[in-house]
C-alpha cells in the first residue's frame, strides 16, 4: 500500500505518549483518527497538530470503558474509510488506591483493568472487522516494562520496587492479548505487538519520568509502521525485544 494513505486510530491521543504517536503517524503520511474520551481535549489536540502543519488529523470520540462510543467510532470509520490500517491501543490509567496486593483498594484495581486491559480488548474486538479489510493491518498495544513477569521478578531491574498489582497485572494481561491476537490472526497480514515506551515524563506519573514523549513514542511508532517482513506477537522497547 505504498501510495495509499494508511488510516490510523490512536486511543487516548489527546496528550502524552498518544499525542506524540499521533504526531509521528501524521508526519509519516497517515490519516490519523485522534481518539479522546473528552471532545474538548480531543479537538484541542487536533488543533495543536494542525498548527504544527499536520493537516490530516481528525478527532474521534472514544471512551475505552464505554462500548457505545467504540461501536459508534467503528461505524464512523466504516462509513468514511471502509477499513482501518493501524490500531494503537494507547489509552491507559494509573489510579490512586492501587498498590501491593495486601494494601491495594480492589475496586481501584478493577477500574485500572477496565481501562488498561478490557478497554484495549473492547476496542480491538470492535475494530477487528475493519482491520481485516486492510491490506496490512497493524495493532500496537501500549504496554510497559511493569507488565513483564520477567522484569517484575528481577531484583536488578530498575523498576523492581514499582509494584502496583492493578497497573502491572493489567499490562501483563494486555501482553497476553497481544499473544492471543497474533495467534488468532496468524493466517492474515495483520501484525500485533506490544510496545514498552520506557519511563516517560507524562501526567500518568506526575511528570516524573526521565525521558521525553519523543523517546517514549519511538517503539510504538516503529511497530505501527512495520513492513510485511516485520515481527508479530512480540514485545519491544525502542532498544529491541523485551522479555515477557
Ligand atoms: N509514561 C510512562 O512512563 C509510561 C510507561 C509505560 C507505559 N505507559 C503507557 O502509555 C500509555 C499512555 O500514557 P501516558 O504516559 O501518555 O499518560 P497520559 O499523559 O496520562 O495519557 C493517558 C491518555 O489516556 C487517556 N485515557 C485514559 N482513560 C481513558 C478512557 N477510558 N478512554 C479513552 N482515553 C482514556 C487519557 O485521556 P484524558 O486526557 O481524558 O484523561 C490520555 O489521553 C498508557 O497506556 C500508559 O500505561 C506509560
Amino acid at each position: 500500500m505504498a501510495n495509499v494513505k494508511k488510516i490510523a486510530l490512536v486511543t487516548g491521543g489527546n496528550k502524552g505518549i498518544g499525542l506524540e504517536i499521533s504526531r509521528n503517524l501524521a508526519g509519516a503520511g497517515c490519516t490519523v483518527l485522534l481518539g479522546a474520551r473528552n471532545a474538548e481535549r480531543g479537538q484541542q489536540a487536533v488543533r495543536q497538530l494542525e498548527q504544527a502543519g499536520l493537516g490530516d488529523v481528525h478527532f474521534i470520540e472514544i471512551d475505552v470503558t464505554n462500548q457505545d462510543t467504540i461501536t459508534a467510532a467503528a461505524q464512523q470509520i466504516e462509513s468514511r474509510y471502509g477499513r482501518l490500517d493501524i490500531l494503537m491501543n494507547n489509552a491507559g490509567v494509573n489510579l490512586r488506591g492501587d498498590g501491593l496486593p495486601g494494601e491495594a483498594d480492589v475496586s481501584a484495581v478493577q477500574k485500572v483493568f477496565d481501562t488498561n486491559f478490557f478497554g484495549a480488548l473492547r476496542v480491538a474486538h470492535t475494530m477487528l472487522p475493519l482491520l481485516r479489510k486492510s491490506p496490512a493491518g497493524r495493532i500496537v498495544n501500549i504496554s510497559s516494562g511493569l507488565g513483564s513477569l520477567a522484569f517484575n521478578s528481577d531484583p536488578f531491574w530498575s523498576g523492581y520496587n514499582t509494584k502496583f498489582i492493578g497497573y502491572n497485572a493489567s499490562k501483563a494481561a494486555l501482553n497476553m492479548l497481544t499473544v492471543h491476537l497474533a495467534y488468532e490472526l496468524r493466517e492474515t497480514k495483520i501484525k500485533v505487538n506490544s510496545a514498552n515506551p520506557g519511563y516517560t515524563k507524562t501526567d500518568l506519573n506526575n511528570n516524573t519520568g526521565p525521558q521525553p514523549v519523543e523517546v517514549g513514542a519511538i517503539a510504538a511508532t516503529r511497530l505501527a509502521l512495520l513492513d510485511d517482513a516485520g515481527p508479530t506477537g512480540q514485545s519491544f522497547s525502542k532498544d529491541g525485544p523485551d522479555p515477557w
